[in-house]
Parts: C-alpha cells; structure tokens; sequence
C-alpha cells in the first residue's frame, strides 16, 4: 500500500540523548510496552555498542517485545553492526540501522574520508548488516547538508548492498519545509533502483520545523517517517510523533496518508513519557499540553456552546484526553485497583499489586478521587523506581513569616538501611529540607533546576517536583509527588540523589571494566 506511512519511533535512542531524558531499565521496558500499544511500526530501543548499559537495555526490549520491529542503531563499522545485531537478533522482527555522514563538511572534518571512501565504506557496512538480516535501514547522516547527487549514489549504493529503508536526516535542523521536499524529490526520482526502497525522514527541531519538515517529506514519496513522543531528542529535538500523526488525521484530505498509530494512545504515552523523565509536558505544547483544549476567551466558549468545531479540529477524546469511567477511591477493592490499571496499560503482578495497592490507599485518605495522572505518578513511584540507598521517612516543615524566624525542617530518613535523623535551617522552607539531607549525606550537589507542576487540578491536586542535580561529572533527575508539595520537593530530592549515586556507581563500574 504505497499511502501507508510506517511510523518509526526512537524516543529509546535519540530521545534519550536528550539532557536529563536518562532512563532506567524498567522504564525503558515499560515505555517500549506503550509504544507498540500506541501502535509504532519501528522502535529505535537503543546504540547497542554505545555502552554495556545500552546494549542490556536494547536485548531486553527486543525479547520482551512482540509484532513490532525492533531497530539498534550501528555506525558503518564492523564491531558497531556485529554488537547491534547481537542485542536486536532476540526480537521477533529486528533491524539494524547503520548510518554514516555524507555531507562535505562531515566527511571532511568528522570522518577526515574523501567521498569514494565514504561509498565503499557504506558498501561494505550495509553487506555485512544483510549478513544477518534482510530488514536493514541506512541513514545518510547530515543528508540536508549533503551534495545532492552524491546522494544519489549514497543511496544507490546503499540499497544495492541490501538496505530495505534509506533514511535522509535533518541532523542539524538545518532544512526548510521546500527545499526539503525538493531535495527528497530529486533523490526519490533520479537514484536508479529507488524502488527498492522505503524513503525515510528524521527532522532535528533547531529552527522548530522538523513537523513541517517531516510532513513536507510526506507529501512527496517518503513513506517512513522518524519520530519521538512529545518530540525529545538531541538539542530542540525531534519531530513531535503526536502532531506529524494528529497533522495527517486532522488534515486527511489534503494527504491522503494511512498509519497504524491508534490516536487516542497519544495522550496516555506523552504522559508517561514525561512522568518517566521527570520532564512537565509544557501548557501550550500542540495535541498533549494542559492548554491544547482550554477555551479562555468569551468569543471562543461562546463559540464553542454553539457548535464544538466552531474552534475545535480535533476531540480531546481522539488523542486520548478523557478519563476512565472506573474511579478510584478510598473504598475500592483490589480487584478494581488491578482491573484500573490493566485498563491504562500496567499488568502488575501479585506483589506489585500490593505494594501499589497500599499506596492508592494512603494517597485516597488525603485525596477524595483519585484522576489517572495521579494513579500514574503512583505506579511510576513504587514500581519503576531502582532499589535506593536512601529512603525518605518522614520530612516536618515549619515555616513562618515573622521576622528573625528562619524555616526550619526536620528529616528522618534510611541511609544505607540505618535509620538517620536530622534537623536545620534555611533561606526558605524547600531550601531548608535539602540543606538537612545535605549534612545528613555529607553531600553538597549543585541544584541546577527546581520545577514544580500541579498533576491533577483542584487545591488536592498531586504536585510533582522535579529537581536536576549536578556533582563533578554527574548529573541526575529526581522527581517525586505528594499532595503537599513540600514533601513532593523532599521526594524528589531524594530521588535525584540516589540517581546520582547509581550513576557514579555505573561509571566506577565501567571504569574498572575497561581499565
Ligand atoms: O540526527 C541524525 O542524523 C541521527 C541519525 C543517527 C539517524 O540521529
Ligand atoms: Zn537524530
């Protein structure tokens, strides 16, 4: 069906590079989970020779994973493409995605290879990845900086050696909507064997156009188009997966383009995404943002009593955006707890049950009704978190605004399984709180961002805080919710730490390893 478009998501490999978007395993199953309910064709999981980590993550999610294609990235080198095809191999359907550069400048000054060099090193690369696997995609690096002929051979070459899908990156964000267009056109229309192969896009967001880019590329033969959830990725990042999918829905008549996406999962993914990531979904982001349905002026909700399309193009409900009839509350029983959550897409087992459980029932004594966001922050509190050196047991906070009386905070907290307490001062009642678990760690990270976001609405809502921390060579995130936002900060606080203490557990890890 040529007015189909495969949606290759790589929120896993390009998403993750994005700063503070650091997963852990758990999350990276449970996001790849989502992504094949969502209904993505190609999942990026990971660059399987980047790092042992990485390639753990990239086999776990290839074995876990059922109809979908399971992609690993690999530059056009033998070690990257052998390691690659080592971690997807276990998938159901895998790829392997090897690019190299082709710009003048790329090749010139990051590969230092003349542009025959770079041909047979795409030859030799791509054979080897149809070695072992027909399903093989290559990607020109820096394509919309690149000659446009000696893209044609790129791409010739590239597909006489065994490559199914051809994708032309954007890397740098460069491109503008018509150019890019005439520049897929050219190659689509003047590369021999063309038809051997699926066209791909994979737009960087630097001038904030890879959705328009993306979906220019559509329109003129691309067929695959490479995206991220909420658009995370390297620098302003990727084309947003939901507005390229709601652009062709919303706009069918003017593209005439199918897709396997099930639109009313995007809402739930974005979510979950930014949950994972500690990362708000920003108010005014198009499709997902807390804004995208709000109607504020007189004229619109006027307008909109009338008749919903008078300023509406799309339902809240097509993107997901409507809350389950199941409500959660104080008096529900564990049965409708697991059917609730089997109904947003997490299968507990017995003991995850319970524990998350426990929780819901903490949460509803403070909390009448419980929304979907909070039931989400909760399972991604007790479920995905790893095993921690510290644990928050209790936080008390006095503030006031009588002068000469600074807050005061107190902290009873487990370090290393020993129950510690302490108590102190601050400039101000958050400030207080990680001044006291400072002195109690013997720490003294940088706080390089504090955000705190309303989950839900209403004076109950569940705060989420998230803070990024730094110390020497690492950083980390934290995030932590509660209905009081003081002990949401303490949460967090706690949260980033023990994160920053995996990572530099990871890197003494690696550093003995490779000596
Ligand atoms: O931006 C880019 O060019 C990439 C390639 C590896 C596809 O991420
Ligand atoms: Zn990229």
């Amino acid at each position: 069906m040529d007015n189909k478009v495969y949606f290759f998501d790589t929120t896993l490999r390009d998403g993750e590079q994005s700063p503070g978007a650091t997963m852990n395993l758990q999350e990276k199953l449970r996001l790849a989970h989502q992504l094949e309910v969502l209904g993505v064709d190609i999942m990026e999981a990971g660059f399987p020779a980047s790092s042992p980590g990485d390639f753990e993550s990239v086999r776990r999610i290839a074995e876990q994973a059922g109809d979908i294609q399971v992609a690993g990235l690999a530059r056009c080198m033998d070690g990257d493409i052998d390691r690659c095809w080592e971690a997807v191999k276990v998938a159901r359907r895998p790829r392997i995605h090897t690019f190299l550069s082709t710009s003048p400048l790329h090749m010139k000054h990051k590969l230092r290879k003349d542009p025959e060099v770079v041909l047979q090193m795409i030859e030799a690369g791509v054979r080897r990845c149809a070695g072992y696997t027909d399903n093989v995609e290559f990607s020109a690096e820096d394509a919309s900086r690149s000659d446009k002929d000696f893209l044609c051979r790129v791409v010739e070459t590239a597909i006489r050696a065994g490559a199914t899908t051809i994708n032309l990156p954007d890397t740098v964000g460069y491109a503008q909507p018509d150019e890019f267009a005439s520049l897929i056109k050219y190659v689509i229309e003047n590369t021999p064997n063309s038809d051997k192969a699926i066209f791909s896009v994979h737009c960087h967001n630097d001038l904030g156009l890879a959705v328009a880019n993306t979906l220019a590329a559509l329109r003129v033969g691309a067929r695959q188009a490479e995206v991220t959830i909420s658009g995370i990725g390297e620098r302003a990042g990727n084309a947003a997966l939901e507005e390229v999918v709601m652009a062709l829905r919303v706009r069918h008549d003017l593209y005439h383009l199918e897709h396997n996406i099930h639109t009313e999962q995007l809402y739930p993914s974005c979510r979950l995404l930014s949950m994972t990531i500690g990362q708000p979904i920003a108010n005014n982001k198009a499709i997902v943002g807390a804004n995208a349905f709000a109607h504020e002026s007189g004229i619109h909700q006027d307008g909109m009593l009338k008749n919903r399309e008078t300023y509406e193009i799309m339902t809240p409900q097509s993107v997901g955006r409507t809350e389950s009839s199941l409500v959660i509350g104080k008096h529900s029983g564990r049965n409708a707890v697991r059917n609730k959550f089997e109904s947003m897409g997490y299968k507990l087992d017995d003991d995850q049950l319970q524990l998350v459980f426990e929780a819901v029932k903490k949460l509803a004594d403070c909390k009448k009704t419980l929304h979907d966001d909070d039931l989400m922050a909760l399972v991604q509190e007790e479920i995905y978190r790893l095993p921690d050196r510290f644990r928050l047991r209790h936080v008390s906070v006095q503030s006031s605004d009588a002068g000469g009386v600074p807050p005061t905070a107190a902290v009873l907290m487990d370090i290393d399984g020993m129950e510690r307490s302490g108590a102190g001062f601050g400039v101000g009642p958050v400030d207080a709180i990680f001044n006291v678990i400072n002195d109690m760690l013997g720490r003294e990270p940088e706080l390089e961002q504090y955000a705190i976001n309303a989950i839900t609405s209403g004076t109950d809502a569940l705060g989420e805080v998230t803070v990024r921390l730094s110390e020497g060579q690492y950083k980390a995130v934290g995030r932590g919710a509660h209905p009081d936002i003081l002990v949401a900060s303490a949460r967090a606080y706690v949260n980033a730490l023990n994160n920053l203490a995996k990572k530099e557990k990871e890197g003494e890890r690696l550093h003995c390893q490779h000596g």
